[in-house]
């Protein structure tokens, strides 16, 4: 069996949210106050989480499996399920996308337990301007997070950044020269309106051009080819050898080559990041379904994916699903 949608497009990289909690509150993501957390008996149980992700790769071929959250690092069993994840038979590529808090405290233990590598989101290296985005004073956690990554072997280690007009957007260039001279590899990522507070203007968001542009006043960009199914377009820096990624979501959608599928903390399908409908494994687990019957589930799941993410569309309604339940 296999995840392929009725346009062609076949879903081999799972991403797998642990939690919809988070310990920073990043102004493009979710309010000062945060959300009404999922409730625990709402959150798949490690066994549940294991199960679903053993069928996902054993039955349903996905070779690629991502941990995300809200922020993974809040589910203190992470270093046990990438242990398990990392030991299935067909062996997957592990990676986790992550704010990075707490990550020098577990970064030997998570690699130790199998994880490949490490997407960390990181705006800026001014510590009031971390302040401001995230509303938290925790930035040299981030910075020791980083180090610890690279410390304990995990490669590549990558930054996501989200550019905000007039807050960080100048300081593209130094974040660039920062994260090259610590050999992490910097990807900026345009806004999506994916933000609990259905706050996302087009005209507030940097996109992928201005970001070129801003970029390309500092330093010469050659594009790469080779991008498969990555969101990122990369370039090398002058004459190399680091690279920086753009993210262009939004103007530069990449969905004509998705080949991601969603598990939410509360056992959702979700075929899209954009997707409206889900599909309740949760409930088809919990009612005593079979793995076989689980991964049909799922593969019919996935006839309902779109072919874009429609943002553009006049009729787009945000998802009432934020970022950060999501995983990104
Ligand atoms: P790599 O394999 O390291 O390239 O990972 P990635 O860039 O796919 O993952 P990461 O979790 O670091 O995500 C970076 C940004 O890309 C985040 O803003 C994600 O929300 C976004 N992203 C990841 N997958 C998709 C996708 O399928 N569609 C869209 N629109 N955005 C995505
Ligand atoms: N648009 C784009 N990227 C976002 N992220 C969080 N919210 C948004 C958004 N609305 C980024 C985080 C993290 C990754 C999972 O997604 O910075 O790096
Ligand atoms: Fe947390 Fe990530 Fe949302 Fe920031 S973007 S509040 S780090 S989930």
């Amino acid at each position: 069996m296999e995840l392929i949608d009725r346009h062609g497009r076949v879903a081999t990289d799972l991403r797998v949210s642990l939690t919809d909690r988070c310990n920073l509150r990043c102004q493009y993501c979710m309010p000062a106050e945060g959300l009404d957390w999922l409730p625990t008996e709402d959150t798949l149980t490690d066994d549940e989480l294991n199960r679903l992700i053993r069928i996902g790769v054993e039955v349903l071929g996905i070779r690629d499996v991502r941990f995300t959250g809200g922020e993974p690092l809040l589910r203190r069993s992470l270093p046990s399920i990438v242990a398990t994840t990392k030991a299935l038979p067909s062996r997957p590529r592990t990676a986790m996308t992550s704010n990075g808090l707490g990550l020098k405290h577990t970064a030997g233990a998570l690699a130790a337990a199998g994880l490949d590598r490490v997407n960390i989101s990181l705006d800026t290296t001014d510590p009031a301007t971390f302040e401001r985005i995230t509303r938290r004073n925790r930035l040299h956690d981030v910075i020791d997070g980083l180090a610890a990554a690279h410390e304990a072997g995990l490669r590549p280690v990558k930054i996501n950044a989200v550019l905000l007009r007039g807050i960080n957007d100048h300081e593209a260039p130094d974040l660039l020269r920062w994260s090259m001279k610590h050999e992490y590899e910097l990807r900026f990522i345009e806004q999506m309106p994916l933000d609990a507070q259905h706050g996302w203007s087009r005209e507030a968001m940097v996109t992928a051009d201005e970001t070129l542009a801003l970029l390309g006043d500092h330093f010469r960009l050659t594009p790469l080819d080779g991008r498969g199914s990555a969101p990122a377009e990369k370039f090398l820096v002058d004459d190399g050898p680091h690279t920086v990624g753009i993210i262009g979501s939004v103007t530069k959608p990449f969905c004509g080559d998705c080949n991601r599928v969603r598990l939410t903390a509360d056992g959702q399908i979700m075929n899209c990041l954009f997707a409206r409908e889900e599909s309740d494994l949760r409930a088809s687990m919990r009612a005593g379904a079979s793995d076989v019957q689980i991964a049909e589930r799922w593969a019919a799941a996935m006839m309902t994916k779109l072919p874009g993410h429609g943002i553009d569309d006049p009729t787009f309604l945000q998802s009432d699903r934020p970022m950060s339940a999501i995983g990104g």
